[in-house]
């Protein structure tokens, strides 16, 4: 008998020490009430499909195998004990979910298969962050209540894959990572003047010269050396569909980029036509070494940006519609991105092409002359039912009619557009740019910078400038990651963890809801889901933010 008192003492002890663990769901949500008592999770829990969420159960199921190395039972339909996941037929936000965790039973509702999802992800940061070992399990929950839903529509992370390439199975890792945090765009940056990274069946020197270069300067810009390594890669276009799929089976859109009309040097190493000199020799950077040939044109070695661009010729737009129209075939995205950053104007100043074409269009300058470029590939997409994306330079001389613009060289970009009454997506670097330094004390090569993690979590992607009438333009926010220093997977997610997991709460949680000392709090125990993740993270976010908030 007192055996048996014990060892339900000791349960009890268990189940209520199980129940008082904090709940940490990030981004945090809108609505959460904590309520007494709690839902025990078993190996002989069923998920509930109601129709039209099959897909969402199996994914559920994915998840779960992937971070704690178990599946449950899907059933169609039925009461009881079990994971219901139902749609829900009235009208609500479009990615809006509701959460209820009673003692019989989780429900995750919701009037979109992406609510759903999203309710998922929440319902999954409910598992302590375990692995479970063997094939019996009780899992104990907190009841509870939520109501969520996001507070931007775009919410996005880009990754950089010319710099340094990321083969398919990070490219996979990094949009779970994407998903789990309640982003909904992954920006995908194909193309620039390092390598070319995407299968082109028309042109293939695209990838068979543009995707590798003959080595890559060593340390910081302009380096100390060259490593004189062949280095590069591309994606298959069925490579491409595997990921396109990878992500929409997650709800998340990619927009893939292709660099116009600079950042152009790979293409231009494979088809040299497309340069406004083909016969110059490729420039190479002041103060850098250099591998190999460096006669004729050659894909980039050094990091920067190089003047020659593509030639605003009849034959450049027939290659790039060309290209637009195998991209426009893998990818789904109603965005397409068309670059349009740091094109030097010296070599359209010196072609006499450029000249005649600026003369005949009755263009000003050769600014006038990228804007006359940007419109008339915006033209092409908008015939095919796409619309453009580009960096803030594409209000240079004018901006085309239906482009949406990424502000990236601070804010005034996008506050520009808004005014213009056209959609704006916020990159300012001094705030989501994820591959500045994290810390003063970075004993690893970035590109320089200092955004801490406090200053993301604080950023605002409405600038105040805006009135609320122009404050709809702000479509949300994106955190950039470009991969000149970032030459392994590792670094990568070292870079994004745990500033992206700042910036999820900046795109979803409404904004009386943020509160940088609970996100603080919370750090250890997304630290402990980063390790389940199997992910690298900067850990020493603590200690630069306790530095932050001292100051
Ligand atoms: C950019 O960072 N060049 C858009």
């Amino acid at each position: 008998m007192r055996k048996i008192c014990f060892i339900i003492i000791m349960a009890f002890m268990m189940q209520s020490t199980q129940a008082q663990r904090k709940v940490v769901i990030i981004p945090e949500p809108v609505q959460m009430n904590l309520k007494n008592g709690s839902f025990s999770l078993s190996n002989a829990t069923h998920i509930i499909a109601s129709k039209g969420t099959e897909h969402e159960a199996a994914m559920l199921n994915i998840y779960l195998k992937e971070l704690y190395g178990f599946t449950l039972p899907v059933k169609k339909a039925g009461k009881g004990h079990g994971i219901l996941l139902a749609l829900l037929k009235k009208s609500d936000k479009p990615e809006s979910y509701h959460l209820d965790v009673t003692k019989n039973q989780v429900s995750i509702k919701a009037v979109t298969t992406q609510g759903i999802f999203e309710g998922i992800q929440t319902f999954l940061q409910l598992i302590p962050p375990k692995k479970i070992e063997g094939t019996t399990f009780h899992i104990s929950m907190p009841q509870l209540s939520i109501y969520d839903y996001p507070a931007f529509k775009y919410r996005g992370m880009h990754l950089d894959v010319c710099r340094h390439f990321f083969d398919v199975a990070f490219v996979k890792k990094y949009i779970d990572y994407i998903a789990m945090q309640k982003f909904n765009t992954f920006h995908w940056h194909l193309t620039d003047d390092q390598g070319w990274r995407i299968e082109i069946k028309k042109y293939p020197k695209l990838t068979e010269v543009g995707g590798w270069r003959n080595g890559t300067i060593i340390g910081h810009y302009p380096g100390t050396g060259n490593d004189g390594i062949h280095y590069g890669g591309f994606y298959t276009q069925e490579q491409i569909k595997e990921v396109v799929k990878y992500a929409a089976d997650r709800h998340i859109t990619i927009i893939p980029e292709i660099e116009m009309p600079g950042h152009a040097s790979a293409a231009i190493a494979a088809y040299p036509e497309l340069s406004s000199f083909p016969n110059m020799n490729t420039q190479i950077a002041k103060g850098t070494k250099w591998a190999g040939d460096s006669t004729g044109k050659q894909v980039q070695q050094a990091w920067g940006v190089f003047p020659d661009i593509f030639v605003p010729s009849d034959n450049t737009f027939t290659f790039l519609e060309n290209v637009l129209d195998e991209v426009m075939a893998l990818f789904p995205s109603k965005f397409i991105h068309i670059g349009g950053d740091e094109a030097p104007k010296d070599y359209w100043k010196k072609c006499a092409s450029c000249q005649v074409l600026i003369k005949e269009n009755g263009l000003k300058n050769e600014e006038g002359l990228q804007s006359y470029f940007i419109h008339r590939i915006e033209k092409y997409l908008n015939s095919k039912g796409r619309n453009i994306i580009g960096w803030d330079e594409i209000l240079e001389g004018g901006l085309a009619p239906n482009a949406t613009v990424m502000s990236w060289r601070g804010e005034e970009g996008g506050i520009a557009a808004a005014n213009q009454h056209h959609y704006v997506i916020m990159t300012p670097g001094q705030y989501v740019y994820l591959d500045h330094s994290q810390t003063k004390h970075e004993d690893s090569v970035t590109i320089g910078g200092y955004t801490p993690l406090i200053t993301v979590y604080n950023y605002k992607p409405v600038p105040k400038e805006l009135d609320t009438a122009l404050a709809k333009y702000i479509l949300g926010a994106q955190g950039n990651v470009w991969t000149e220093y970032m030459a392994y997977p590792s670094k990568v997610e070292y870079m994004v963890l745990p500033r992206m997991s700042a910036l999820s709460e900046v795109l979803w949680t409404p904004e009386n809801k943020k509160n940088w000392n609970r996100f603080k709090e919370e750090l250890p125990e997304l630290y402990e889901r980063y390790q389940l993740w199997g992910a690298n993270y900067f850990k020493n976010s603590l200690n630069e933010a306790a530095n932050q908030a001292s100051k």
